[in-house]
């Protein structure tokens, strides 16, 4: 089976006591998980450490970077290389969030390159997709994520590919409320595993996770994580309150 997995993206929120407490208080509930059913947690960077104790003992929860830079090592004052997390023992990086692609300009191309910089590191890229409400409404969603995909994945061979997690992430959906239907995840989601199945065929199609992100709760994450194609979740808002995250993890497959 493909691996289920409820990850949780904090962005900018949260004081490292507020951090710690929230950890702990999730990671103590039994969520039954398994190398098929996993918890990442995407802290801030100043939390990285923090969490990396809190889990030592936990082989099913992860932590991950929310964001990496695309050069080994250097002179970029104020970013953090692939090399410092994985020595953190960090071994995932959300790529490519709706966010910075906004607000910081980041472009397919770059994130080609943050998404094979991880890879080296042996971080799982968690590599984020989705279209924005104008693109929905002229129903260009579908090939404007495959663009997303062709321009920042598809030159990878296979044996890299089948590392890569995928989130899809409507834009209209982040942080508003307005949850894509379950219907409408399954419908991109079969899209997006088309298109590896059309890159690198059945098998790599079949074994990479695809999340869906966008106003996923407790009251709604069993419905969409039930959809066949849908592998599992990127939590926002939810996953700063405890039973929340706690009930989406228990929600999945
Ligand atoms: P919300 O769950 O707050 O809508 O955020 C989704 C998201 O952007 C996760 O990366």
């Amino acid at each position: 089976m493909r691996k289920q997995i409820a990850a949780a993206n904090w962005k900018m929120n949260l004081s490292l006591q507020e951090g710690e407490t929230l950890l702990e208080t999730i990671i103590k509930q039994d969520g039954n998980l398994s190398d098929n059913r996993k918890v990442v947690f995407a802290v801030p960077a100043p939390y990285l450490v923090m969490a990396v104790g809190k889990i030592a003992s936990e082989p099913h929860i992860h932590v991950a970077a929310q964001n990496v830079y695309s050069k080994k090592s250097g002179a970029y004052t104020g970013e953090t290389s692939v090399a410092m997390l994985a020595s953190i023992g960090v071994d995932h990086a959300i790529i490519g969030h709706s966010e910075r692609r906004e607000y910081f300009n980041e472009s397919n191309q770059l994130l080609a390159e943050k998404v094979k910089i991880c890879l080296e590191e042996n971080i799982t890229p968690i590599f984020c997709c989705g279209e924005a409400l104008p693109v929905r409404e002229a129903n260009g969603q579908n090939d404007f994520v495959t663009r997303q995909l062709e321009e920042s994945l598809f030159n990878l061979p296979a044996e890299q590919i089948v590392k890569v997690v995928i989130a899809y992430e409507p834009i209209w959906a982040i942080g508003t409320g307005k949850t894509a239907s379950s219907d409408q995840a399954q419908e991109m989601h079969a899209h997006i595993r088309s298109q590896f199945a059309a890159k690198y065929g059945d098998e790599v199609a079949n074994s990479i996770s695809i999340l869906y992100g966008g106003s996923v709760k407790a009251s709604n994450a069993k419905d969409i994580f039930g959809k066949p194609d849908v592998d599992g979740g990127l939590v926002g808002g939810s996953s700063l309150i405890a039973d929340e995250f706690i009930a989406i993890i228990k929600a999945l497959k």
